[in-house]
């Protein structure tokens, strides 16, 4: 879809190494925002800004972990120094690592909270005076966190990614608090089942294999349909805020 009112946006998208960030950065590259691309693999990144540029956008890779802050402070200032003010930044960056609660993963919980929630936390610190700025000179400024169908729906094993996609979309409600008033637009994007490279990190087999399962019973969205949701949410005129949107397969219950 073309969305005019993109063009002149400066973007950040986290996570656009793959799946629904790559996804989110072509589309608002697409429609002539400027897209600073966040992710830990560099050769993807690269490989994304060349695409973008070859097809007449703009984009730049920035090599980032968002679960070190030094590493984060990094990047918003090569962002800054390259693009200036950011008045659009999608926090879609995440990992999602199920197992029982009893097996007492300490290590894909941390991994889990430090980037779906306290890596989201960073990325909003390094870009909200931007956005509070962008607003209060009359001029269009979103905040976009993606977080999941699993912040409503409970499914066994994946408690503690559930507990971190609930506190994205309870930390966008609270925000809207503090950014409306301010005219800066907070949405929280929840995907039910997209293909990605999302399940590629679970490590225990039998989940594995379920997730497999559903994706074989249930045809998923394309990281292109959660793409086009953002694209769509953000080129709104700038007093609609789309602030909550569930987003899944028709045949997913
Ligand atoms: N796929 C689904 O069914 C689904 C459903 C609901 C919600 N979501 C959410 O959608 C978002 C995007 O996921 P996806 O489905 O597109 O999966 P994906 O293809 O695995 O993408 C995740 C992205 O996050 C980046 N990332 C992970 N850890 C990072 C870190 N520490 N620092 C910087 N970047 C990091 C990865 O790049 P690097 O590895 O290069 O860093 C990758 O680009 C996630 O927040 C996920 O929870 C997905």
């Amino acid at each position: 879809m073309s969305y005019p009112a993109l063009a002149a946006r400066t973007a950040v998208v986290t996570g656009a190494a793959s799946g629904i960030g790559t996804a989110t950065a072509r589309a608002l590259a697409a429609n002539g925002a400027r897209v600073a691309l966040i992710a830990r693999r560099t050769e993807r990144l690269d490989a994304l800004a060349a695409d973008i540029t070859a097809a007449g956008g703009q984009a730049l890779a920035v090599t980032a972990d968002i679960t070190d802050q030094a590493s984060v402070d990094a990047a918003a200032k090569a962002v800054h120094d390259a693009y200036g003010r950011v008045d659009l930044v999608v926090n879609n960056a995440g990992v999602m690592l199920p197992n029982p609660l009893a097996d007492g993963r300490i290590d894909e919980w941390t991994r889990m909270i430090d980037t779906n929630l306290t890596g989201a936390l960073r990325v909003i610190r390094a870009f909200t005076a931007d956005l509070t700025a962008t607003a209060a000179d009359g001029r269009t400024a979103d905040l976009v966190n993606v977080s999941s169908i699993a912040s409503h729906v409970l499914f066994p094993d994946y408690a503690v990614y559930g507990a971190t996609k609930a506190a994205v979309t309870q930390l966008s409600a609270a925000l809207r608090t503090e950014l409306g008033p301010r005219d800066v637009r907070v949405s929280a994007v929840e995907p039910g089942l997209t293909d990605t490279e999302l399940g590629d990190h679970v490590d225990n087999p039998a989940l594995s294999e379920q997730l497999g399962g559903m994706f074989s019973a249930i045809p998923a969205l394309s990281a292109e349909d959660i793409a086009d949701l953002v694209a769509y949410t953000v080129s709104r005129p700038r007093h609609v805020n789309l602030r909550q949107s569930v987003v899944l397969p028709t045949r997913q219950a």
